[in-house]
């Protein structure tokens, strides 16, 4: 039988990928030069390249939205959370509850509770507990700025959830605000839940990384750099902004290495932030994995998407999700790999998953986004692909990154080039 890779060569290295096993292996270029089609092909069998892991479509990670009110307006919040929403009152435990029945049926699954701001609710108690009596507590991640988690909201969540995700961008930029919620970052390492901080990177925010890798380290959390997404009011921002993304994105990358470095820090939890583990992905979570539950009764397919136009159900109308909404070609073409037409032509496609089926393609600003990422994409995806060797310890693994993206001769030395081969 034939199998169709894709073939990816540097200088000393090539790269045979079957995309749609997502397996791959990598070769010495000198050795793989000299192998008849036999051998490749035999290399290809013997690696597993062509054994398909037969996976049923289903959906392992859910986010519910409890509410849309928060008690903060973020300028780059993609949900438009603000004080001014008011608090669903539909949206009960018991309806909760049924929905997620109607949704999952595996305890494995991970589920994110999020909004807005899910600690305005004041019966978030029970609906925590309601939930890790389902799924358990260890898979249930709290998203929350934190602003109302204090002593006595914090010990009736605690036994509920597995992870508090706290977004910290506020925090570490106002004195008092950190004196106070480091109390809780302490209050929360005391009683043993996991910590994990999330700061979103803009214009405005790079200067402050610093400090607040300095606030994982102190409370030993797990750290979530996130770049600002064009969605909401994240659309809002200047052009010159997505432009210049890469820069930022490089310059924080850079901070973030200098740190970890600088520190010694690289067993840390925050240390994570950029373990590139290399998955090729044919499609991403949004393509049948993931659910996203909004307080009407919404469902969309991926938690950063409220575009009506991508709605799967709405669960208040409708029982079931109708299945056919996987094979419509503008869901494909948000959520498949091979199928987004602006990453057609890319030489680093699956193992880059293409923009993110979030992202409205006809934004104003798409092209100037896409371009300024994916040029920081490329150079991340270049030094895990071609640069990065299995024999260095973290120390080395870091250390070789800093040097890597400082140097932009480095990239330019190597030719590298992509083919798609038959055998
Ligand atoms: C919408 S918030 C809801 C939970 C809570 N209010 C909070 O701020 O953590 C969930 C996460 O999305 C992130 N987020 C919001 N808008 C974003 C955007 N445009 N780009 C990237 N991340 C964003 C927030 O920083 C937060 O970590
Ligand atoms: S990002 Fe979080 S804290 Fe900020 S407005 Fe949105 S929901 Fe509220
Ligand atoms: S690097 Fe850019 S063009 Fe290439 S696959 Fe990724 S997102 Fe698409």
């Amino acid at each position: 039988m034939e199998i169709c890779l894709q073939k990816y060569t540097s200088d000393k290295s090539v790269i045979l990928l079957n995309s749609q096993t997502e397996r791959w292996i990598k070769v010495n270029r000198e050795k793989y030069e000299k192998l008849d089609e036999a051998s490749i092909k035999k290399l290809v069998e013997t690696y597993g390249l062509t054994r398909k892991t037969e996976k049923k479509r289903e959906i392992n990670s859910v986010y519910l939205f409890l509410t849309h009110h928060c008690n903060m307006a973020c300028d780059f919040c993609f949900l438009q959370c603000s004080p001014n929403i008011e608090i669903e009152k539909d949206f009960d435990t018991e309806k909760i509850m049924k929905y997620y029945n109607l949704l999952c049926s595996s305890p494995e699954t991970k589920l994110v509770v999020t909004g807005g701001e899910p600690l305005s609710r004041p019966d978030i108690k029970d609906i925590l507990r309601s939930l890790s009596e389902k799924v358990g507590k260890e898979r249930i991640i709290l998203q929350t700025n934190g602003l109302l988690l204090n002593e006595e909201k914090l010990s009736q969540i605690k036994d509920y959830i597995g992870c508090i995700e706290m977004s910290i961008e506020n925090v570490v930029r106002d004195e008092k605000l950190r004196n106070t919620m480091e109390k809780r970052y302490a209050a929360i390492n005391a009683m043993g839940c996991v910590l994990s901080f999330s700061y979103v990177i803009d214009s405005d925010s790079e200067e402050y990384l610093k400090a607040a890798l300095e606030l994982a380290d102190k409370y030993d959390a797990y750290f979530q750099m996130r770049f600002v997404e064009p969605l909401g009011n994240g659309a809002g921002y200047s052009l010159d902004m997505w432009e210049n993304l890469d820069v930022l994105m490089k310059k924080s990358y850079l901070t973030f290495l200098d740190y970890v470095i600088d520190n010694k820090g690289f067993e840390r939890r925050y240390s994570t932030v950029i373990d590139n583990a290399l998955i090729p992905r044919e499609k991403c979570g949004g393509y049948g994995e993931v659910a996203a539950l909004h307080p009407n009764g919404d469902l969309f397919p991926c938690g950063n998407i409220v575009d009506e136009k991508m709605r799967l159900a709405n669960l208040e109308e409708e029982e079931n999700i109708d299945t056919s909404y996987y094979d419509r070609s503008d869901v494909k073409s948000r959520f498949v790999t091979g199928e987004k037409k602006e990453c057609s032509n890319c030489d680093y496609l699956f193992f880059c998953n293409g923009i993110c089926g979030a992202i409205d393609r006809k934004y104003e600003h798409f092209s100037a986004y896409k371009k300024s990422t994916c040029r920081m994409k490329k150079d991340l995806l270049y030094f895990g692909m071609f640069v990065k060797k299995d024999s260095w310890n973290r120390e080395e693994y870091f250390r070789n990154y800093r040097e890597f993206l400082k140097n932009d001769d480095m990239k330019k030395m190597v030719k590298r080039d992509v083919e798609k081969i038959c055998i």
